[in-house]
């Protein structure tokens, strides 16, 4: 069992391409299996930082394999321009994009737009990347454009025939679909193939095959628990399984070939787009954090939410992806913030009931917190000689208290964007 899956424990940008990057060093691959061009994670090298949607995490790596597979959506144009960009920044990574994973077209994201225009009151604060509208073709099967179509002879014909079924839906979003449209669509779309073909192949015999070899395989989950299509805070969520599940239905394994669950999470909580947060604060402390930790969506910019770490949300994630180990991320963010909480139940919502469906009692919870002593900044020297043992005892404790309440070992610890700024063991 060597594929190790890294799981978000929150709503998404939990710095899980972060913990993929650090363990990628000893991997063979890193797998992304769901989502799209809505996720993003930064890369630096020496002074140059890229920031990448599609491209799994670990790219940097010498040798890597980059997987892309079934459970993905596609955007061609950025997945090109990220191509490029790997090439030149790694010529020794491999890239193996599914011939199965979606491909989003630029009426999907004209379509997402509309659709949250159209949402008044209700919004779901989407990136608006056209994600939701290819997961709904994908599900309404016949006007869905997959990889391989992209590649096949008969794309033209099957374009023309999708704008023919769609011909009603795209006046309504202000899109002529005549002739020009379809032209410019066909042009560009087979300048985007020409780069992304030679890579497109049966990504499950890729990963399968590693892991039958016993190499080590990282799957990279995109958004995370509370953001998943099935357990996240429905109808505040993205349009795909980010949790422990889709890692296998997203890349064709097995469930038996995983061995270890991550899950990460940051040391207090943040969530982009509306919906439900029950520990979010307005206060200087939000703002603070918000500063310190750099919260800004990497894809669309936006400030995200900010607030204290949540137990019972931890909990639920635990409950749905059985985490085999913790990763705790941003701990510094925290450093010098005199009194820290940490949510520990509702008030108002029964034991067995922790994550109700009602998105309403989602949006009336009220938090009960522990309060902890802050710690003040710490050293990363001593930390790399010493490890956790290294970490100010207030931060010890606090970490042990998350560890000991969900019964999960804390395995790794963020305290930096650095590669460096990781504690592992
Ligand atoms: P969509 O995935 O663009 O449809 O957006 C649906 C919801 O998921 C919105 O609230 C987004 O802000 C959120 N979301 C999507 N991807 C990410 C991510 O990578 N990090 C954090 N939030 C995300």
């Amino acid at each position: 069992m060597t594929a190790t899956a890294i799981i978000g424990a929150q709503w998404g940008d939990e710095g899980k391409g972060k913990i993929a990057d650090f363990l990628a060093g000893r991997a063979k691959a890193v797998a992304r299996f769901n989502g799209g061009a809505n996720s993003g994670h930064t890369v630096v090298t020496g002074k140059k930082t890229f920031k990448l949607h599609l491209i799994p995490s670990g790219l940097l790596r010498k040798n890597i394999n980059l997987i892309l597979g079934n459970g993905m959506v596609l955007d061609p144009e950025v997945l090109a321009q990220e191509i490029k960009l790997v090439q030149k920044i790694n010529p020794s990574a491999g890239i193996f994009i599914s011939d199965r994973a979606h491909v989003v077209m630029p009426y999907h994201k004209v379509f997402d737009g509309g659709l949250e225009t159209k949402r008044e009151g209700k919004k779901i604060g989407t990136t608006s990347r056209g994600i939701g509208p290819t997961y709904a073709d994908k599900m309404h099967r016949s006007e869905a454009i997959r990889v391989f179509d992209l590649i096949n002879r008969s794309f033209k014909d099957k374009l023309a025939w999708i704008l023919l079924q769609k011909k009603d839906e795209l006046k309504k979003f202000g899109l002529q679909p005549n002739g020009d449209y379809f032209g410019q669509l066909s042009r560009t779309y087979s300048y985007w193939t020409k780069i992304l073909k030679p890579y497109v192949c049966d990504t499950t015999i890729i990963a399968n095959e590693l892991l039958d070899k016993g190499k080590s395989v990282i799957l990279e989950g995109a958004q995370g628990t509370l953001l998943d299509i099935d357990h996240g805070t429905f109808p505040y969520v993205s349009s795909s399984n980010g949790t422990a599940g889709g890692a296998c239905t997203g890349l064709g394994i097995s469930p038996t070939k995983i061995g270890k669950v991550i899950g990460v999470a940051k040391a207090y909580t943040t969530r982009v787009g509306e919906g439900p947060f029950p520990t979010e604060l307005f206060d200087k402390t939000a703002e603070r954090v918000r500063d310190v930790g750099g919260e800004y969506g990497t894809t669309t910019g936006r400030p995200r939410r900010c607030g204290w770490l949540d137990l019972p949300m931890l909990a639920y994630a635990h409950r749905i992806n059985n985490f085999t180990e913790l990763a705790i991320t941003k701990l510094d963010v925290l450093n010098g913030i005199p009194k820290i909480k940490i949510c520990v139940g509702y008030k108002n919502e029964k034991d067995n009931a922790l994550f109700s469906p009602e998105i309403g009692i989602m949006q009336k919870l009220r938090s009960v917190y522990k309060e902890f002593p802050g710690w003040e900044d710490f050293s990363t020297s001593q930390i790399k000689s010493k490890g956790k043992r290294a970490l100010p005892k207030n931060a010890r404790r606090y970490l042990e208290f998350i560890e000991g309440n969900l019964a999960v070992p804390i395995k790794i610890v963020s305290y930096g964007p650095d590669r460096n700024q990781t504690i592992s063991g």
